[in-house]
């Protein structure tokens, strides 16, 4: 019988959409748009971050994410009780817990579920309770793995940002981590998701990883965006995803 993967479902996150409309502080362009856009491009899912200091994405475009747009909505946002609340009004599709900085560029690093265990449990068990699939955003650590399956999470999105960023002779290390990781979320129950920092030239190898199902991609397709717009930007990372899978399929056909 030959061998098949589950398919990988891209997620886009359009929070830098947001970021170009806050420089000027009006309604343009909207994220909600580009997330329509995203739609008819082929995207599986919508991700979005409400953060705590609203740099980018308000609470009104979560509200017209989830109300509009015909996609799952993975709503990514810090380990808070307004976080939680807004969670709870708002009902997305599955909530991404990750940890939050103010001064921070990005999101630096995974959620440390092990050290923060009695924080995010409860707001694990709250939202799983009101029906949302609940995602811990963690580093490619054996640890956090097992931390976030034992208080319940259902998904893992396993941050890519050190093996996107690292030189490239770094990098085959690096995927190797991810690598070991996704096959522990196996051993765990859990469901594998993988995101940040991915562009055309690192989503392959991570496409390849058997048992991711969903990949998250903003900053580097919104920046393609402005360049070759929306949709083929997307429609491109959908083929290198799917070369990458392909790929994965035929070295596992040799084995
Ligand atoms: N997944 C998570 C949990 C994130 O925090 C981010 C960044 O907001 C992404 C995926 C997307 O990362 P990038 O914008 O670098 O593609």
């Amino acid at each position: 019988m030959p061998m098949t993967l589950p398919y990988l479902r891209l997620g886009i996150n359009v929070d830098h959409v947001a970021t170009v409309r806050n420089a000027r502080g009006g309604d343009y362009p909207c994220p909600v748009r580009a997330a329509q856009l995203a739609k008819d491009a082929g995207a599986d899912g919508i991700t979005a971050h409400l953060r705590e200091d609203r740099r980018h994405i308000r609470d009104a475009d979560i509200r017209r994410l989830r109300q509009e747009v015909d996609l799952p909505l993975n709503f990514e946002m810090a380990a808070t009780a307004e976080m939680r609340d807004i969670a709870l009004e708002t009902l997305p599709h599955a909530v991404c817990l990750v940890p939050e900085k103010r001064e921070e560029l990005t999101t630096e690093g995974g959620l440390d579920v092990r050290g923060q265990h009695n924080a995010v449990a409860p707001i694990v068990r709250v939202l799983a309770d009101a029906g949302i699939r609940v995602s811990l955003f963690v580093e490619a650590d054996p640890d956090q793995l097992r931390a976030a399956a034992d208080i319940g999470a259902a998904v893992v999105e396993l941050h890519s940002g050190s093996y996107c960023d690292a030189p490239v002779a770094e990098q085959p290390a690096l995927l190797r981590r991810l690598q070991d990781a996704a096959a522990l979320t196996a051993e765990l129950g859990l469901e594998c998701h993988v995101g940040h920092g991915l562009t055309y030239d690192t989503v392959g190898p991570i496409a390849a990883i058997p048992q991711a199902v969903e990949l998250n991609i903003g900053h580097f397709l919104i920046g393609e965006a402005m360049f070759v717009g929306l949709g083929p930007a997307i429609q491109k990372m959908r083929v290198a995803m799917d070369a990458g899978r392909a790929l994965a399929l035929s070295q596992a056909g040799r084995a």
